[in-house]
């Protein structure tokens, strides 16, 4: 099936400086995809070159075959490109439920109910807290009540950096359940995750990224399984039967 996302030679930066450089890959519709890197590799800025949130300077960006270089975030957000970018982002003054409402705003108004109801089913833990300032929601759930409001228009491609960040370990395999469950939806997902071992899980391709470049790409337990990942980000558990 074609590619839901096409990255074609993309190199983008800030400021007229290139930060990820000649980068490629294309995401299959209803793939989890997990790009992993170190601090600084690039993996926001790639994430937000996908988005049009920053500078791309050469390559080509396509979302179901069409080029969406030249188009801006809420644009792409329009077309089905979902971001919740990395850290706290929503709005802490006021509650969850107006947070949500917020995010039905590309929806048609006799819209709003269905996706409200939809999304809360999915996060049972933002349907205690409605009532709640959105600010007195800790790290991580800020990121759900983020992650659900990006989750009410549909997106066809979702790009979730740091999902899981500050999230008990139970709650982080609630994010990671849930993540399956929207892919199998149809949902294509690109996730950039501190818990790589969790991510790569959940996923069917990963991605590896080394100062803004493409250093390893293939499937997921494939990807696991190589030393230097394990190496470099898995703890270097290697177990007999891997190496
Ligand atoms: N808004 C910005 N303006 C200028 N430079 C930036 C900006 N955001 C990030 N950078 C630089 O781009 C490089 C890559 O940063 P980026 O945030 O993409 O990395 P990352 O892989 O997501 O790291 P982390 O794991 O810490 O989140 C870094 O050198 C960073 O300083
Ligand atoms: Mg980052």
């Amino acid at each position: 099936m074609a590619s839901v996302l096409e990255v074609e030679a993309v190199t983008a930066g800030y400021a007229g400086v290139p930060i990820i450089h000649d980068f490629s890959f294309a995401l299959a519709p209803g793939s989890i995809t997990t790009l992993i890197g170190g601090n600084g590799a690039g993996k926001s800025t790639l994430m937000r070159a996908i988005y049009g949130a920053c500078q791309q300077f050469s390559g080509s960006v396509k979302l179901l075959g069409q080029a969406i270089d030249q188009l801006p975030p809420w644009e792409r957000y329009k077309r089905g490109i979902g971001f919740v970018p990395q850290g706290r982002c929503n709005f802490p003054r006021m509650t969850v439920w107006e947070n949500l409402k917020l995010g039905c705003y590309i929806l048609e108004a006799r819209q709003h109910d269905a996706a409200l109801q939809r999304v809360l089913a999915m996060f049972p833990m933002l349907q205690a807290k409605l009532k709640e300032k959105a600010g007195n929601l800790s790290g991580g759930e800020q990121q759900i009540l983020e992650t659900a409001m990006v989750l009410l228009t549909e997106p066809k491609l979702l790009l979730l950096d740091e999902p899981s960040l500050g999230l008990s370990p139970k709650t982080q395999a609630e994010v990671f359940a849930i993540a399956r469950s929207i892919a199998a939806s149809g949902v294509t997902i690109l996730v950039v995750e501190q818990n790589v071992h969790g991510a790569l899980l959940i996923s069917d391709t990963a991605i590896v990224l080394e100062m803004g470049r493409k250093f390893l790409e293939g499937p997921a337990a494939a990807v696991m399984n190589d030393p230097r990942i394990q190496n470099a980000y898995l703890g270097g558990n290697i177990s007999e039967e891997t190496v």
